[in-house]
């Protein structure tokens, strides 16, 4: 690709980056409908057709466009979100967040990677090749999203609205990792979620912890010996029930996963930068996180958190919890065991509650799948290198939901890296990918259109 090209195509992702587009937060619904008609005007550009906004109530919108002009080749219904997480800490990033700054082959903003860089390589694919060709090889639709970080309802409820412009062989998503830099990557395998609060509830109001201490009920300390009673130490889920319907890997998928680079001492130094890496010692790493349920708290609030001290026992606390579930387990039934594990855990003197937000299905896709595999073949071309295929610990609600309610396979083709930081500080993306990327699906296009439906 030329370097004026590339050049142009930079500085618009620099604009898209420009826009702060947090889809959990309130304060940012202006920024949304922004950055969904940014995304309006790259699909016009790019050539496509009927782009709109498709809306619903209270909903951040979803972005619409097609070409249809290719009779008896495939159609692709092509994913990505506009969409970032919050942005905090913020003094922990090197640039502003949202003021995007290319450092060596890198550039450095919230959503680079996840995913308004990965969701740009799409639409640039085809602007390109209508620009070469003034047709594309395959038909295509897209849909993206605004909502893919805060539970995708809304998305949810349009999969299965029956709506005509649905109809595709086969999903394009990019939203996913490579395994390592220079190693074209299809992700197979994604955790669902259950995502939720635990509300406790001790005295009526904050007590003095002199005075009462001893005698009153704590609703931290109930969170802490309800935490540690739903997992041990080593990571095991303590949830009856948790476990029944998790499907353990192949031995075909354990035997490819052993392939990989993978050297667990540098991904504990170098990616994960902990002083261990923890979880259930009898399972393999990677088993650990792609393959294996969890259990996570992401934050207790309750009590005094400001400056100095205050002797109080805080009359209620909240703690956000999620877990992430792997083929064949439900997300309702996971969480219905959540609940019942809570009530049994829940010591005197506090009341607990479990109330969850939003949820997805774990999904998985056979690698055996024509779009798959050409995808594949594309991919391995264009990096000059085979094409592995692994899972990821990651959730990705519409890959299940295309499968369920609309009986297509999700081609998972991602071009991030394993050091993006994702929702954490200084997220980047990997310039050269993101240009390899566009070529990639260019290629993937045009070999597609030799595929038979
Ligand atoms: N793109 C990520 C998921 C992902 C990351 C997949 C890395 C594979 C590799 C996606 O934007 C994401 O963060 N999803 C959320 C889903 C949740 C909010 C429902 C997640 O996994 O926490
Ligand atoms: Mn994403
Ligand atoms: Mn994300």
């Amino acid at each position: 690709m030329d370097a004026s090209l590339q050049q142009r195509y930079l500085e618009e992702l620099k604009a898209f980056l420009r826009i702060p587009s947090i889809s959990t937060d309130p304060s940012h619904k202006g920024d949304m409908l922004a950055a969904a008609e940014f995304v309006v005007a790259q699909l016009e550009s790019a050539g496509m057709r009927n782009v709109g906004l498709v809306e619903r109530q209270g909903s951040n919108p979803i972005v619409y466009g097609d070409w249809l002009d290719a009779p008896g080749k495939p159609v692709l219904l092509m994913y990505g979100h506009y969409d970032v997480q919050p942005p905090d800490p913020l003094d922990e990033w090197k640039s502003p967040p949202f003021e995007p700054e290319v450092r060596g082959s890198n550039i450095y903003a919230r959503g680079s990677a996840d995913d308004k860089g990965l969701t740009l390589i799409l639409i640039k694919a085809v602007e390109r090749l209508m620009q070469r060709d003034g047709r594309l090889p395959v038909n295509v639709r897209f849909l993206i999203e605004g909502e893919e970080e805060s539970g995708g309802e809304h998305i949810s409820e349009f999969v299965q609205s029956g709506d005509t412009r649905l109809k595709a062989d086969a999903a394009v998503i990019c939203d996913t990792e490579m395994f390592a830099p220079e190693l074209p990557t299809i992700c197979v395998g994604l955790r669902g979620i259950v995502y939720g609060e635990l509300h406790v509830q001790g005295a009526e109001a904050d007590l003095h912890s002199g005075v009462y201490g001893g005698a009153a009920p704590n609703p931290i300390q109930a969170i802490a010996e309800i935490l540690t009673a739903l997992k041990d130490r080593d990571g095991h889920i303590l949830i009856p029930g948790f476990y029944d319907r998790v499907q353990p890997p192949s031995p075909t998928e354990r035997e490819a996963w052993a392939r990989l680079p993978f050297d667990p001492e540098h991904f504990r130094a170098q990616e994960m930068k902990a002083p261990a890496i923890t979880g259930e010692p009898e399972k393999g790493i990677l088993e650990r996180m792609w393959a294996r349920p969890t259990l996570e708290v992401h934050g207790i609030r309750g009590g005094f958190t400001g400056e100095g001290a205050k002797t109080v026992i805080p009359a209620r606390a909240v703690a956000k919890i999620s877990m992430r579930l792997v083929a064949d387990q439900q997300p309702d039934q996971a969480s219905a065991q959540l609940a019942s594990a809570v009530a049994t855990a829940c010591p005197k003197g506090v009341t607990a509650e479990w109330k969850p937000f939003h949820s997805a299905a774990p999904s998985m896709t056979d690698p055996n799948n024509k779009f798959i595999q050409v995808c594949a073949q594309a991919m391995t071309e264009v990096f000059g290198n085979k094409t592995v295929y692994i899972r990821s610990g990651g959730s990705i609600p519409i890959a299940g939901l295309f499968d369920k309610h609309l009986g297509i396979p999700s081609v998972l083709a991602g071009f991030g890296l394993p050091d993006d930081n994702l929702h954490s500080p200084n997220e980047k993306l990997y310039l050269p990918n993101f240009y390899r990327g566009i070529e990639a699906i260019m290629r993937y296009l045009e070999m597609l259109a030799g595929v038979t439906k």
